[in-house]
């Protein structure tokens, strides 16, 4: 039985209704054919690095391990439909490493990444309560250097930020909440904020799998 406080940002445009949510573990389970998918897109699957394709089986004893060591895992809806997700990982001394994906290729390069970034981290400095998130990306992968460019992360190679490369080519920004919270306080001003009380039953949920997406 499990009784976290979870949240959700929202966000309303113009032309759609923006979710980032942390998800149940039942609603993890209903997602995850479509995130085993997204995961296994060849793009996809490189520019995260994984080593493994990642089934339904796998992606839910991902969300669980995340949960497990105190991690965030997020969901990314536009209006309902899951188009992606992030997670806040290795949290700890107010530090966090951020990861996300928009998982439908055809959605990639229109903003979404850009959007979803800014409520993942206004859920990472404002509800998680973090002074800094760190990103590790592949030195190819010019869309997400782009991103996070755009967010405000800059290049830093301090020990704690390279302690989240996989390999030594690997990229390593970091943001601090400051410059976030003054770069987008206009953004900001527009997301709602909502916890959910959840109380459910989840055995039945596997529990093998990697640990990191
Ligand atoms: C990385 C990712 C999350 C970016 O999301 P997105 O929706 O594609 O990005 P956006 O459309 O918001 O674009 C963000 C910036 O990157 C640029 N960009 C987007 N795709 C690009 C590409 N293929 N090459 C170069 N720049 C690109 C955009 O022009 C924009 O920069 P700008 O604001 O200066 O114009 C998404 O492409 C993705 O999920 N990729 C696969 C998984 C992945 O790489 N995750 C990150 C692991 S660290």
């Amino acid at each position: 039985m499990s009784t976290e406080r979870r949240w959700s940002v929202a966000w309303t445009r113009a032309t759609e209704n923006l979710k980032v949510v942390e998800p149940s573990m039942i609603e993890v389970a209903a997602y995850a054919p479509r995130l085993s998918a997204y995961y296994n897109e060849p793009h996809n699957h490189a520019m995260l690095a994984h080593t493994q394709e990642m089934s339904v089986e796998d992606v839910i004893a991902h969300y669980r391990a995340l949960r497990g060591e105190q991690g965030r895992p997020l969901v990314l809806l536009r209006d309902e439909r899951l188009v992606g997700d992030a997670d806040l990982r290795g949290i700890g001394g107010g530090h966090g490493e951020l990861a996300i994906m928009i998982g439908d290729r055809s959605l990639q390069g229109q903003g979404l990444g850009t959007a979803f970034g800014i409520m993942a981290h206004a859920l990472a400095f404002r509800i998680v309560g973090l002074t800094r998130t760190f990103v590790s990306i592949l030195p190819e992968n010019a869309a997400s250097r782009r991103l996070f460019q755009r967010l405000g992360y800059e290049i830093d190679d301090s020990p704690p930020a390279r302690a989240i490369a996989d390999e030594p080519s690997d990229i390593t920004m970091a943001l601090g909440r400051a410059r976030f919270e003054q770069t987008f306080e206009r953004e900001l001003a527009a997301l709602r904020f909502a916890p959910t009380q959840a109380s459910e039953s989840e055995s039945g949920l596997g529990s093998r799998g990697p640990r990191r997406a």
